[in-house]
This record gives C-alpha cells, sequence and structure tokens, in this order.
C-alpha cells in the first residue's frame, strides 16, 4: 500500500505531527511524504497558470510541474496533517491543493462541467489540532472533504483532530493521548 503524506505542520514542534505519526503507525506501507514546509511551491500566478491550462488544455502532462498530481492520483491513502489555522489550514496546503487540482490527472470535468475522480485512492484521512474550540466543524477538513468527494473521487474521508492546545492549563499530553487512541481505536 502506497501512503502519501501530506505534512502542512509549520512548526517544528507540531502537535498535528504527533497524531500523524500516529496514523502513518496504524496505517503501515509505504510512505511517501510532501512535506509542504521544505518546499518551494509557489501559488499559482497568471504567468503560471496560463502555460498549465494550455499544457492541460492539449493533455500533455509532461511538466515536472504535473508531478505532485501524479503522485496525488496514484497514492492508495493520502494523509493529510495540517494545523488549524484562521478557522482552516496553513496557505502551503492552499498551494499544493492548487497543484493537485489539474484536469485530467485528478479529476476528469465533463462537457457538462461535472467532475469525476480520478485518484485511485478510496480513503483521506485529515489530522489537525487547534489552540481552542474548533466551532461548527473543521472548515480546513470540510474543504478538503468537498474537493475529495466531488473531484477526486475518493469516496471515504475521515478526521481525527485534537481541540484547547493553546487553552491555558491544559494538559497538552494528556489531550493529544485521547486522539492518539481514538487512531488507534479506529478502522484506518
Ligand atoms: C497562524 C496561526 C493561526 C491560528 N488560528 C487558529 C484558529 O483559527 N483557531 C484555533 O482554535 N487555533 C488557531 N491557532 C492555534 C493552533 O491551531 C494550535 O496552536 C495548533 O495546535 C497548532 O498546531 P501545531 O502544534 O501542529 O503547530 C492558530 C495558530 C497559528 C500559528
Amino acid at each position: 500500500m502506497n501512503v502519501l503524506f501530506v505534512n502542512a505542520c509549520v512548526r517544528e514542534e507540531s502537535r498535528t505531527k504527533v497524531l500523524a505519526d500516529a496514523v502513518l503507525k496504524k496505517l503501515g506501507g509505504t510512505v511517501t511524504e510532501v512535506n509542504l514546509n521544505d518546499s518551494d511551491l509557489q501559488p499559482l500566478n497568471r504567468e503560471h497558470l496560463n502555460y498549465r491550462s494550455e499544457r492541460a488544455g492539449r493533455r500533455d502532462y509532461s511538466d515536472p510541474m504535473f508531478d505532485h498530481a501524479k503522485a496525488f492520483a496514484a497514492a492508495d491513502v493520502i494523509v493529510v496533517a495540517a494545523p488549524y489555522w484562521d478557522l482552516s489550514y496553513p496557505a502551503v496546503l492552499k498551494i499544493y491543493i492548487e497543484q493537485v487540482m489539474v484536469d485530467g490527472l485528478t479529476f476528469l470535468f465533463s462537457e457538462q462541467g461535472i467532475p469525476t475522480g480520478l485518484c485511485k485512492a478510496q480513503k483521506l484521512i485529515y489530522v489537525s489540532t487547534a489552540g481552542g474550540k474548533v466551532y461548527g466543524g473543521n472548515m480546513g477538513y470540510d474543504n478538503v472533504k468537498v474537493l475529495a468527494e466531488a473531484f477526486w473521487g475518493i469516496k471515504e474521508t475521515m478526521l481525527f483532530q485534537t481541540e484547547d492546545l493553546d487553552v491555558w492549563g491544559v494538559d497538552i499530553k494528556a489531550q493529544l493521548d485521547k486522539t492518539v487512541a481514538e487512531i488507534e481505536q479506529s478502522n484506518l
């Protein structure tokens, strides 16, 4: 099983990474990590978008700019680790998503504008930690879940998250341990 680990944990001492490690341990398989903190990915600007659209328009995906999308489409399971930032996720994850949203590689648009998923993965696991409470749902996860289901064709998405980590006096380890136990007991 090929596991693609999309690591959007920015801080060196990331608590979200603790949850990701528990998921990866439970899953097993061969893990390929995309560490977005080390990557030099840039947001799609006008020049890159025009270049990419022109290539994708004639189904020429030979440029290395499509490598992330190809790896994403080929993975058996995808694990995304992203701290809860500004009610969603760090911008590096959005930049990565721009890279993998390629018509003809991770999804295919019909003439009626309806996407069909082209990703092999049947499961995407998202882990996150938040400083406070995640009111109204984790909007970072919600965004990725809709992309997974509606565009990439990934049927099952799962969220594991720990809240309240920046609440004064909270036992951070105990909070994380509860989520790690949830991960260990889950049916990944
Ligand atoms: C730039 C930034 C934005 C944040 N935004 C939120 C937020 O919207 N809601 C929240 O509950 N915590 C927020 N936090 C706190 C983090 O979610 C929390 O510290 C989390 O555990 C960080 O994960 P990490 O230890 O993996 O880096 C934010 C932290 C940073 C640095």
